[in-house]
């Protein structure tokens, strides 16, 4: 039985007290791992000890970014040392919302990835197409430049360590998730891509963009989708909670 992930980015959201509500609310409502189904909420760095601290019970914790440094002269970095010590596994690197604002490369990301595993830490690559790269055909080219040049900095060994988050842009924050049809031939793209490059080991694949309770299903109905990668909908117990029930109920 392969393992599905529920990955709530919480984005720049949330004081610490809001944050400690939330996971007090995501464990009332049942919002936590199970057999086969992982739940992992990546809060904004200020709340990370605060949350390790309070106790998590059957949530993981990842951060959003790390750099490429383990320590030194990086004005406002944060390490992926840094973050193992107060308590993430995983961490978010390449989401689209940083290659836009801090022009992050593929070979970037492939070497924070790198860096995040050295030190303990799960990376969950992001990749995706623009609006214009899908509406001129270009979506498995795009996919196929940016996997090859993270599978180039980081190694195919790094790669198959990893979760993959496919995050087509114009999905994200729109209200316009892509189809059950576009999520499984995306999969399909990236996971046939992995194969050529020797990633031999099923690498799980997260579809991100506008996933809510009421796509969440279908989205985990197809092959190739191993879980979701959730913005807005994560910051809303219920909401979230219900597309971990929808994890929960595709595992039988
Ligand atoms: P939304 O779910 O708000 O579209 O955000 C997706 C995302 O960027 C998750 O990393």
């Amino acid at each position: 039985m392969r393992t599905r992930f529920v990955v709530g980015n919480w984005k720049m959201n949330l004081l610490r007290g809001e944050a400690l509500e939330l996971i007090e609310a995501l464990k009332s409502v049942d919002a936590v791992s199970h057999e086969h189904v992982s739940v992992v909420v990546c809060p904004p760095f200020t709340a990370l000890s605060t949350l390790t601290e309070h106790g998590l019970q059957g949530i993981e914790l990842g951060a959003q970014n790390c750099h490429v440094s383990q320590k030194g002269a990086f004005t406002g970095e944060v390490s992926a040392e840094m973050l193992r010590d107060v308590g993430c596994s995983y961490v978010i690197v390449g989401h689209s919302e940083r290659r836009r604002d801090q022009h992050e490369t593929d070979a970037e990301i492939g070497r924070k990835a790198l860096h995040a595993l050295q030190f303990g830490l799960r990376p969950i690559i992001c990749v995706g197409e623009q609006l214009e790269e899908r509406q001129s055909g270009m979506t498995h080219e795009v996919l196929h430049r940016q996997i090859s040049e993270i599978i180039e900095a980081a190694g195919a060994d790094v790669v198959s360590k990893s979760v993959i988050a496919y995050e087509p842009v114009w999905a994200i924050g729109t209200g316009l998730a892509a189809t059950t049809e576009q999520a499984q031939d995306a999969h399909a793209a990236i996971r046939a891509h992995l194969d050529q490059h020797a990633v031999t080991h099923r690498v799980p694949l997260l579809y991100g963009g506008s996933v809510t309770a009421a796509n969440a299903a279908g989205l985990f109905s197809c092959p190739d989708v191993d879980g979701a990668l959730v913005g807005g909908a994560s910051l809303k117990a219920m909401e979230f909670a219900q597309i971990v029930h929808a994890a929960r109920d595709s595992t039988r």
